[in-house]
């Protein structure tokens, strides 16, 4: 059974609250995703009623060959199926399947001044460079805001690197209630235990637009090369020198696959492992802690027509409730018929 009964007619059956959570399709899951992030997406699927977007039309502003964005979409829903999302106990969606998102990003954009938007830092950073931003990029978090709230959730499950466009979301929705009413809950973060999970080159934040990723999918040999290519400490030079396992990325990930990372991080701050072996390590258990899911993937990936049915499971589950909140926005805004009338 469905934790998203929704009878049509009256809305929601279920009094529990919402989550719901997005992923860009604009590259494969890396580490960055699923300790951030998609771990929650499966812990939350049973103790609440959880939506999940793919959030292709977010991935516009980066991905802009269309065949791509479509392939890359699909991949996402099996990587998500993979990690172990199950159909039967939450929703997963395709942003656009809806065009309800980008009507209430609309909506949300009368009432957001724009001071507000050009805080963001992937728009004043693209400034800085001397790019010139889409206006995409700009509205991206309203649509962000947009997405969570028009299924009134209150959860939202994402990683540390997201809390700026959360806030942003729960000051919109403070913006727009304090105008037309109380409609929308103030949506709440829920983090994992990581951080803001860094990529190879040790520096900057693990992402598909560094380029610095390593995606949990990917082949034992690539998995083992990345691992092998990333930057330890520094400081470090030769083999006998001690570590600094609080700056080095290896160590702070041996956290997430083994109960020995103490130890592990103890012996190269005394130097008696070298960076190579620490690496070797960390490479085979990340691959060993992925390989079931990547066996599941693959076997999902075989079953012609699997991702649609999922994507229009999805959809049937959480189209009577966005309906209803677009139903209540229209009527408080002053648009459309409005309700009652002949
Ligand atoms: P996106 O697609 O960049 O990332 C998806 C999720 O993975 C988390 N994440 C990370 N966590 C820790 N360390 C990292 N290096 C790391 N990289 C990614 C992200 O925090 C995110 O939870 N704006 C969102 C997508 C979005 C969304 C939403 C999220 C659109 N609408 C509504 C929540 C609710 C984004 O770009 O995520």
């Amino acid at each position: 059974m469905s934790q998203l009964a929704v009878d049509p007619a009256t809305g929601p059956a279920t009094t529990r609250e919402r989550v719901f959570s997005g992923i860009q399709p604009s590259g494969a899951s890396h580490l960055g995703n699923y300790l951030g992030a998609q771990v929650n997406y499966v812990a939350l699927q049973d103790q609440y009623d959880a939506i999940y977007g793919i959030v292709d039309l977010h991935a516009m502003t980066t991905v802009h060959d269309g065949e791509e964005l479509r392939r890359l979409t699909r991949d996402m829903v099996l990587d998500l199926l993979a990690v172990g999302l199950d159909p039967d106990r939450c929703a997963i969606i395709r942003q656009s399947d809806f065009p309800e998102h980008s009507e209430l990003m609309w909506i949300f954009d009368t009432v957001v001044p724009v001071s507000w938007l050009e805080r963001n830092p992937t728009y004043k950073e693209g400034r800085a460079e001397g790019k010139e931003n889409s206006n995409g990029l700009l509205t991206y978090p309203v649509l962000q805001a947009a997405d969570i709230v028009i299924y009134k959730a209150s959860r939202v499950p994402v990683g540390k690197d997201q809390a700026a466009h959360l806030e942003l979301s729960r000051e919109i929705v403070r913006a727009f209630n304090r105008r037309y009413g109380e409609i929308f809950p103030e949506p709440q973060a829920v983090y994992t235990d990581a951080p803001v999970v860094l990529g190879i080159d040790g520096a900057r934040k693990m992402s598909k637009s560094a380029g610095n990723t390593i995606p949990i999918f990917a082949e034992p040999d690539e998995i083992h090369r990345l691992v092998m290519s990333m930057v330890t400490d520094p400081q470090r030079i030769k083999r006998s020198d001690p570590g600094r396992p609080e700056v080095c990325n290896v160590c702070q990930l041996h956290r997430f696959f083994g109960g020995d990372y103490l130890q592990i991080q103890d012996g190269e701050r005394t130097a008696r492992t070298g960076c190579v072996q620490t690496k070797q390590l960390l490479a085979e258990r990340i691959v060993e802690f992925f390989r079931p899911m990547r066996e599941k993937r693959a076997r999902l990936a075989a079953e012609a027509g699997h991702v649609e049915e999922v994507l229009a499971a999805g959809a049937a589950q959480v189209r009577p409730i966005l309906e209803a909140t677009m139903a209540e926005v229209r009527a408080a805004v002053g648009i459309g018929r409005g309700p009652g009338t002949a």
